[in-house]
């Protein structure tokens, strides 16, 4: 697995991770099909994708428990954990207290990467940054992010911060939805900030087209190895898929290690612009 450094801690974290929306129920929880996904958490996790992405929204907290499931029996240290705050708990009590429920449903001492999940204007950044600097010294969170941040709103997470560096924002952003490329990609560029790709498979419609398929397969891959590859190819970015399938699992793993030329990469990009804009 390549491995990318987060922005200036010296950490190295996988360049493709696991999404774990619909592992656990949607918007509430569903306990039927548990124990099919702790394994499947714990295949991934055995495989190599040892970066987990999950939140307190997913499954109304169930996801976290399967989640604190699959990695009771890894060595905490060879995993990355990162899960989000809701909007509505940025106050600095909430934030506090979402994260402490956090941690108990993952059963698990930190949080490597907290995210706050989505601006909230009706309450001040300054108090959920506040929050989640008091949550980094007492070692209940390593390191700070954000999710779905425009560049302003960085920049103003990064003002409130006294004694940390924000490490991240997630966005969504894969061949088919480029809008970050704007303003976003480059502003983390330039500021070493990790983006951490959701929705790198375009909800599963990059999978299905053909197109993007025939290209993969000169070079033996598949349409979402290609999606994958072309994401993590860009020094800070890095992918979060998911699939509630094994084999999908193992596919994803096989993005990493080769190279699209440029001239298939620049014949894709032209098709998706025709295709999808
Ligand atoms: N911060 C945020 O606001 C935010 C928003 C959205 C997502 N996320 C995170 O990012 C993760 C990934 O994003 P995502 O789940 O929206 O989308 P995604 O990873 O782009 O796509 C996942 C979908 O693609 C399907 N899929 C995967 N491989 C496939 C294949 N080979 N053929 C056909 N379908 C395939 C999966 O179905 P199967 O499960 O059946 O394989 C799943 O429905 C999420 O799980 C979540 O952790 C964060």
């Amino acid at each position: 697995m390549k491995l990318k450094e987060l922005n200036q801690t010296g950490i190295k974290i996988p360049s493709i991770g696991m999404g774990t929306w619909g592992i656990g129920g949607g918007l509430t929880p569903d306990y039927s099909k548990d124990e099919e996904f702790i394994q499947l958490l714990i295949t991934g996790l055995k495989l190599g994708l040892t970066l987990i992405d999950t939140a307190e929204m997913y499954g109304a907290g169930h996801t976290e428990e399967l989640v604190g499931e699959a990695i009771k029996n890894f060595p905490r240290e060879k995993i990355f954990i990162i899960t989000k705050v809701l909007p509505e708990n940025l106050r600095f009590k909430d934030l506090i207290k979402a994260a402490e429920q956090s941690l108990k449903r993952l059963k698990t001492p930190y949080i490597d990467l907290y995210l706050i999940h989505a601006p909230n204007p009706k309450i001040p950044l300054k108090e959920s940054m506040e929050a989640m600097e008091k949550l980094k010294e007492e070692g209940l969170i390593k390191f700070i992010g954000v999710s779905n941040f425009k560049v302003v709103q960085m920049e103003e997470a990064q003002k409130y911060l006294k004694n940390s560096y924000l490490v991240a924002n997630q966005v969504e952003y894969n061949l088919f939805y480029r809008r970050i490329e704007r303003d976003i990609l480059p502003y983390c560029e330039k500021r070493n900030i990790t983006v951490i790709a959701y929705s790198p498979l375009a909800r599963g419609l990059i999978p299905k087209d053909e197109f993007i398929q025939k290209v993969a397969l000169k070079y033996n891959k598949t349409a979402s190895q290609l999606a994958l590859n072309w994401l993590i190819k860009k020094p800070k970015v890095i992918a979060i898929p998911k699939s509630s399938k094994v084999e999908r699992l193992k596919e994803f793993i096989g993005a990493t290690d080769w190279e699209l030329s440029k001239e298939d990469e620049e014949k894709i990009l032209k098709y998706v612009i025709l295709r999808y804009n």
